[in-house]
């Protein structure tokens, strides 16, 4: 039975957040194609993990029978997260862009489950796990676009989990979201919604499409 690990990080509830909306379609299909599966899921924006601080890090490089009690404690959290990451079969994540990158709660998650000698260097020991990223924006940052340098979600993301711990990264990207807000924005109110519409779209045929992968 395939282990769904799902992560928002929108600080807006569903209703109100394109990447959530566009998350919980994806799982929707998802567990349609997985009666049986499980979930597993964590809302970053309601329960935030912690900030790495120097006893989180240092205990990654030190055997854990020297730990102190503060190393300990860290470690012990990173663990959690990192076999959370390694238990699951596909994962995937909401990554709303603000101010050109991801929100910190998510880059908190990021620096947890990146652990040299374990997830990530040689041993990369979530290695080939899909993981489809829901990257919601404001804007538009496509290539060719006027914004494109300063896309940091996708880009960094791609570094961070592609390149750092070998998953398998793919994007569902709903742009322009802002435009039904923003009247400077108006004329690019199709585009947004047709952007949308794709998402939703994607959401579908990719939690398909891994449903039948994870089967084979
Ligand atoms: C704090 C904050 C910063 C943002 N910064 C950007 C930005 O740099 N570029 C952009 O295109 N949109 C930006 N936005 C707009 C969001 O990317 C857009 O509303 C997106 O749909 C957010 O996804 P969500 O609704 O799931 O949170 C920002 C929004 C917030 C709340």
């Amino acid at each position: 039975m395939a282990t769904l690990l799902h992560i928002d990080s929108s600080v807006f509830p569903t209703e109100a957040s394109s990447s959530r909306a566009v998350t919980e379609a994806f799982r929707t299909h998802w567990q349609e194609q997985h009666p049986e599966g499980t979930v597993v899921y964590r809302d970053l924006a309601a329960q935030p993990v912690p900030h790495i601080n120097a006893a989180a890090h240092t205990a990654g490089f030190v055997d854990p029978a020297s730990h102190t009690p503060e190393q300990a404690a860290a470690f012990a959290e990173r663990v959690r997260l990192i076999e959370e990451l390694e238990q699951a079969d596909a994962v995937l994540i909401g990554a709303p862009m603000y101010n050109f990158s991801i929100p910190s709660t998510l880059k908190a998650w990021v620096d947890n489950v990146i652990l040299i000698g374990r997830t990530a260097g040689e041993t990369q020991s979530a290695k080939g796990t899909p993981v489809t990223i829901v990257a919601s924006r404001g804007g538009a940052y496509g290539p060719g676009t006027p914004r494109e340098g300063y896309e940091y979600v996708q880009n960094y993301l791609t570094a961070a989990l592609a390149d750092g711990l070998g998953l398998d990264v793919d994007f569902i990207v709903p742009e322009l979201t802002m435009a039904p807000q923003n009247p400077a924005m108006a004329e690019l109110i199709p585009l947004y919604e047709a952007s949308r519409d794709r998402a939703f779209e994607e959401a579908a045929a990719k939690a398909k499409q891994l449903a039948e992968r994870l089967a084979a």
